[in-house]
């Protein structure tokens, strides 16, 4: 990073002299591509993710001690560990032993607007607002590069909650580039009454494949994300609409058998097209323009199934400081 990159950054989210905030998008997946478990426990992926226009937001504040604190508040808080097992928490912490001196401490506050193990990436985002937000109030010499590839061994959704946009993420999902979108999207998100663990949703994929119940997608086929990059290059919602698609979906439906009434709601109710998001079990539904995500959102949010819902416009930034 240049001087002057650094200092402009240091200006732009600054809240005073010892405090900085970030803002941090969710995220939807529009095709999630999931291979065989391998050696390292993970499932390599091809995946394109989407950011839209729901954010957390995370203010890191200097203190004179060394501690590493966090307290959060907004959607589901109560549901988000308060201890060092907090993935900002994590970050934090990496980023000061790699980066920085003994010396620096933080208070890190995290409003959530992110379900809380909704398959929306929520933690990682908070872990991606804590490394660019603790980056940025201790002043560290880091490329973001560096804190990509940092976000990467913490989690495998963080350096795609860094860049944001649209992108193509391959490997574990950390390996990610841009996919250039001339077009906003609509999306409706129905949000569930209780979260969906992560690694259980992979563990019944697993279960589905050993049982040849599922597949597992090659995604070492250069050719497997052409549909959703080529139907966002025509900016056409009804091609992507027609080309979304999730192999965690079936692993999703089949712990929450109730997300299949969910999405078939959706697509009656008028929506392009639904989508288990991410592991779930938030779902996602693509519309076609922003009044009738309106009233999807309504008529979803009339079904028991259903705890809430919002309406998001994308594709949506990365990680940025935040002055507001
Ligand atoms: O990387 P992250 O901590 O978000 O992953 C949570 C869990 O999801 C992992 O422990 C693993 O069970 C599963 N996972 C996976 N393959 C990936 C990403 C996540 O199996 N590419």
């Amino acid at each position: 990073m240049t001087e002057f990159e650094s200092s402009a950054k240091w200006a732009a989210g600054r809240l005073g002299q010892s405090a900085v905030r970030v803002r941090v998008p969710a995220k939807v997946n529009l095709a999630l591509r999931v291979a065989r478990r391998g050696e390292d426990g993970f499932h390599q992926l091809a995946t394109v993710f989407q950011a839209v226009e729901l954010f957390d937001q995370v203010t890191a504040q200097r203190r004179s001690d060394t501690k590493i604190q966090v307290r959060t508040s907004g959607l589901h808080a109560d549901r988000v560990a308060d201890d060092h097992t907090n993935l900002a928490v994590r970050a934090a912490a990496a980023l000061r032993d790699r980066f920085g001196t003994p010396d620096l401490g933080v208070s890190l506050s995290i409003e959530k607007s992110i379900p809380v193990a909704g398959g929306m990436a929520g933690g990682s985002a908070d872990a991606a607002g804590a490394l660019l937000a603790c980056s940025t109030l201790w002043q560290l010499s880091v490329s973001n590069d560096e804190l990509y590839e940092l976000g990467a061994e913490l989690g495998s959704d963080i350096p795609f909650a860094l860049l944001g946009g649209t992108a193509l993420g391959l490997g574990r999902g950390t390996d990610v580039t841009p996919v250039l979108t001339g077009e906003n999207y609509y999306w409706v998100l129905a949000l569930s009454h209780r979260g969906l663990s992560t690694p259980s949703v992979y563990q019944h994929f697993d279960q589905l494949v050993g049982q040849a119940l599922l597949s597992p997608s090659d995604v070492n086929d250069p050719s497997l994300s052409k549909p959703v990059i080529d139907a966002l290059t025509s900016g056409q919602a009804t091609q992507l609409a027609a080309v979304l698609v999730n192999d965690l979906q079936e692993p999703a439906c089949q712990l929450r058998p109730e997300l299949r009434e969910v999405l078939a709601a959706g697509t009656r109710a008028g929506a392009l097209a639904g989508i288990v998001s991410g592991s779930g079990p938030s779902c996602a539904f693509l519309c076609a323009s922003p009044a009738s995500s309106q009233q999807l959102a309504a008529s979803l949010a009339e079904l028991e199934q259903v705890s809430s819902t919002l309406c998001v416009r994308a594709p949506a930034s990365g990680a940025q400081l935040w002055a507001r």
